[in-house]
């Protein structure tokens, strides 16, 4: 047994206007409100796209619900000629508690290397954000058998440098990028299989307390029907949501898994 808390994040991705975000909210809010959704014991969020952020934000405030927020991204700049990014100290402005960072969307379309990831999972940090940092392999690299040492570096590449109390601030996501989006789950083992190794990596290369202490979430096809069988694995402690998180029902049964 661990007292770390499990934690569901919804990445709506590139979906939704802010109209859009405020109703999915708002819909999901009810929906955990009829279950009797204990947030203190399930945490939830939602990552909504930059310009949604304010007006969920707003109603999650002006309500007094209990689901958090997070950007699905981050800069890892603090200030000055950088267009189009969007600071860690104007994300705390607006109430973020958790920042995705290093998502393999952003690896691959955006060309992030573990250096820069690794610089965002600072710079959130430093502001006081959870950053969710995202790992995970390809097929090809699963198929050589290379998933765990692959996604072990990319560990090591983002966490290099950082002390251990701001690595106790950091909640890992482990998302074969084979699995997302695409329906195919990787199985409760497999996701076991590196959450178990990712923790003892954090414990050789941080601290054994550190990684007894770290919340390692799944992300790749999660749904209301595969969450609970993923979240008995003792070493995932939650879910990174894309599709289903979109649909209310969906969601709100993936933050009730037990
Ligand atoms: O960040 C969540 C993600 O990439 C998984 O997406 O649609 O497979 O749940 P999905």
């Amino acid at each position: 047994m661990t007292d770390r808390t499990p934690l569901m994040v919804g990445n709506w991705k590139l979906n939704l206007d802010h109209h859009q975000g405020i109703q999915l909210v708002q819909k999901l809010a009810w929906s955990l409100k009829d279950a009797e959704h204990d947030y203190e014991a399930v945490e939830v969020a939602v990552a909504p796209s930059f310009t949604s952020l304010r007006s969920v934000q707003t109603l999650i405030d002006a309500d007094e619900l209990g689901i958090k927020l997070s950007s699905q991204d981050i800069s890892s700049h603090a200030k000055g000629a950088y267009t189009g990014e969007v600071s860690a100290e104007q994300l705390t402005a607006l109430g973020v508690d958790f920042a995705i960072v290093g998502h393999s969307e952003r690896r691959d379309y955006h060309g992030e290397s573990d250096t820069i990831v690794g610089a965002k999972v600072a710079a959130a940090i430093a502001a006081g954000i959870t950053p969710i940092l995202c790992v995970g392999e390809k097929l090809e690299v699963r198929q050589a058998g290379e998933h765990v040492s692959l996604t072990l570096s990319q560990i090591d590449g983002a966490l290099e440098g950082l002390s251990a109390e701001q690595v106790a601030d950091v909640v890992v996501a482990y998302e074969p990028v084979w699995a997302i989006g695409t329906g195919e789950v990787a199985t409760p083992e497999d996701a076991q299989e590196m959450a178990e190794a990712i923790r003892a990596r954090v414990a050789e290369t941080v601290d054994p307390d550190v990684a007894a202490g770290m919340r390692i979430l799944y992300g790749g096809s999660v749904k209301a029907d595969n969450v609970a069988a993923i979240m008995a694995k003792p070493d995932v402690d939650g879910a990174l949501v894309g599709g289903a998180s979109l649909v209310v029902e969906q969601f709100a049964a993936i933050a009730g898994f037990r």
